[in-house]
């Protein structure tokens, strides 16, 4: 296996509370269990440390709540893991104050991911959402405090009893905050979730209308000076941002089909032709971690065909278009034809080399414009 993994993903599951409509890995509470925890993940980091580059892109804390856990570990654990000039932390609103900001600052973290989800009241009552709108706005003035100049919000619209105005009004208030980065996601009914259970059917009856929310999510970040650069995601234009290059680069990681390690439960490690997925129990990963082993993982075979079709998928979510030299067995001629055709993709040659490229329209459609290209 190569000794060259240069992205490092970590969970840290713990969270205040569960909302309903969450399907990720997390453990309720278990303040006791945090220290043991993170000297769990520091000792599966000094297992695997030996498949990562001696230098690293980026480094990823995902959850979970990562800023929901003890204050003194998380900062422990940052210390501990290795620097990257992109070191992101997740974070809730509630969490985040003033001390933690700097603390965050202190230790490492170039960048932090806020869960605003909505700034609508009854929305957020409606997702089971602690924070507020107060809450986000004091989150980020916080970390603005701290020196952080790399800010990203995550917004979710399509919510059960969101009208059009209610998502222009999200839209808005997020904006008033600048942030360099914004990631838009359509709400999913995730099976077996409280949340699909009560309003599940409600999502299915409004699919239809949530293509023009997402039109709607475009046009308001593009007209406001973002990039729409991946299906869901956005950052401040380079002339609105000082020349930085504002993408996720944690994110395009995974899009790139580069390789990347994850410690913690549940973690996914893609590494080679090799891709793992850690037990996603809490007990048996702090015993195999105390008696010095890996923790339980589930081996799932990525055979090169697969990968391919990855890498198309994943490579035209992005607004940069797609080489297809490499990925030409995992592209099927007839339905490329048929989507340039339909005025949902464009074929071009850059230096030589055949591009592929979702236009506008392709990218509302998504996944099932990406299928049609796919042999
Ligand atoms: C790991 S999650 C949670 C991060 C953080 N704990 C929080 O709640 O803000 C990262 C993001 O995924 C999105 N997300 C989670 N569940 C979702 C769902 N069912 N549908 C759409 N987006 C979801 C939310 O926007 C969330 O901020
Ligand atoms: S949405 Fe965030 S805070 Fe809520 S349960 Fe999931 S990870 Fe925890």
């Amino acid at each position: 296996m190569s000794a060259g993994v240069r992205h490092l993903y970590v969970h840290l599951p713990f969270c205040a509370h569960r909302c309903g409509y969450c399907d990720f890995v997390t453990v309720v509470g278990r303040r006791a269990q945090h220290a043991a925890y993170v000297e769990a993940l520091l000792a599966e980091f000094e297992l695997e440390r030996e498949l990562l580059a001696p230098e690293l892109e980026t480094v990823f804390l995902g959850g979970g709540t990562p800023t929901f856990t003890e204050p003194g570990e998380l900062a422990r654990l940052l210390r501990a893991l290795p620097e990257a000039p992109e070191t992101t932390v997740e974070a809730n609103p509630e969490t985040v104050t003033p001390e933690l900001a700097r603390l965050l600052h202190r230790n490492g973290v170039t960048r932090v991911s806020v869960g605003a989800q909505s700034f609508t009241p009854h929305l957020l009552e409606t997702l089971e959402r602690r924070a507020g709108p107060d809450a986000v706005r004091a989150a980020v003035y916080a970390l603005r405090d701290a020196g952080f100049d790399n800010i990203s919000l995550d917004l979710i619209y399509g919510i059960p009893g969101q009208s059009a105005a209610d998502l222009d009004h999200d839209l808005s208030a997020a904006l008033a905050l600048e942030p360099e980065h914004l990631s838009c996601y359509e709400l999913e009914a995730k099976p077996g979730t409280r949340f699909a259970h009560a309003h599940g059917a409600e999502l299915t009856r409004q699919s239809e209308s949530m293509e023009s929310y997402f039109e709607q999510v475009v046009a308001r970040l593009v007209g406001a000076g973002y990039r729409w650069y991946e299906t869901a995601n956005f950052c401040r234009t380079p002339e609105r941002a000082g020349g930085r290059d504002l993408r996720a680069r944690h994110n395009l990681a995974y899009w790139w089909g580069r390789d990347y390690l994850g410690l913690g439960i549940g973690a996914v490690s893609t590494v080679g032709g090799a891709r793992w997925r850690n037990a996603p129990r809490l007990p048996a990963y702090l015993a195999a971690l105390e008696r010095g082993e890996r923790p339980e993982r589930e081996d799932e075979r990525l055979p090169a065909e697969l990968k391919l079709r990855e890498l198309v998928m994943l490579g035209l979510r992005l607004d940069e278009p797609l080489a297809l030299g490499a990925l030409a067995g995992a592209i099927d001629r007839d339905g490329v034809e048929r989507l340039e055709r339909l005025g949902l993709a464009v074929r071009a040659a850059d230096e030589g080399r055949e591009t592929l490229a979702l236009t506008s329209r392709g990218r509302f459609l998504g996944d099932g414009a990406t299928a049609l290209a796919l042999a």
